[in-house]
């Protein structure tokens, strides 16, 4: 077998970043799929920013002022809705491929993890809600290195408790960016392109493009 296990980020692949604000949408009106688009930007964007500055706090914080940042934008501060935003985003939902394909994977024989930005309490909590937890070998927050993504002490949390080089690793994600840094890292990458974004960072290109898990 080339590859010893599959390493999943989770938010935009394994969750759906979107689905929290999807839920009341009724309530917020057709604007909420902008404000889920600034929500989930912003949040990215402190992840960096923080990152950059050598001032790490964990991604929950950083999801919370991001989503602060994005009612103010549009117009729509609201204590009571940031909090239940807040609490639906703490059990995101799973794409419905996620279950299937981890399935599939497992029985090929392949080690499973999530590594991600996510806090580990968040991370728990999501992978019980959505019932991938019983799927999944390892779980690897960045809390444990207090950086972000794309610093390479990340992505090397894997390589160092599977005591194995990069390329026997397959990385999935849906996010443009970590794949460019998990090319350089040297992990066989595939990126999840569910929304049919337009590709980039053509220095540090994908193994494999798939649009759903059920392609892998
Ligand atoms: C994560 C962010 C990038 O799960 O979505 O790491």
């Amino acid at each position: 077998m080339a590859k010893l296990g599959y390493v999943f980020d989770a938010y935009g692949t394994l969750f759906d970043v979107h689905a929290a604000m999807r839920k009341l949408g009724d309530e917020i009106g057709p604007e909420h799929a902008a404000i889920s688009v600034t929500w989930r930007n912003k949040q990215l964007e402190y992840s960096w920013v923080r990152s950059l500055m050598g001032s790490y706090k964990e991604f929950w914080q950083l999801t919370g002022e991001a989503l602060t940042y994005a009612l103010k934008h549009h117009g729509r501060e609201d204590e009571a809705l940031h909090a239940k935003l807040m609490e639906l985003y703490w059990t995101l939902d799973a794409y419905d491929d996620v279950v299937p394909t981890l399935k599939h994977l497992r029985e090929e024989g392949y080690r499973i993890a999530i590594l991600s930005n996510g806090s580990p309490d968040m991370l728990t909590a999501a992978t019980d809600h959505s019932g991938i937890a019983p799927l999944v070998d390892d779980i690897f927050s960045v809390d444990a290195v207090k950086t972000f993504k794309t610093s390479p002490d990340v992505y090397r949390m894997v390589t160092d408790a599977w005591a194995c080089k990069a390329k026997k690793i397959g990385f999935v994600s849906s996010n443009r960016w970590d794949i460019a840094a998990t090319t350089k890292f040297e992990f066989k990458t595939v990126w999840l392109n569910r929304s049919g974004a337009t590709d980039e960072y053509e220095s540090y290109p994908p193994s494999k493009v798939i649009t759903s898990l059920d392609e892998l």
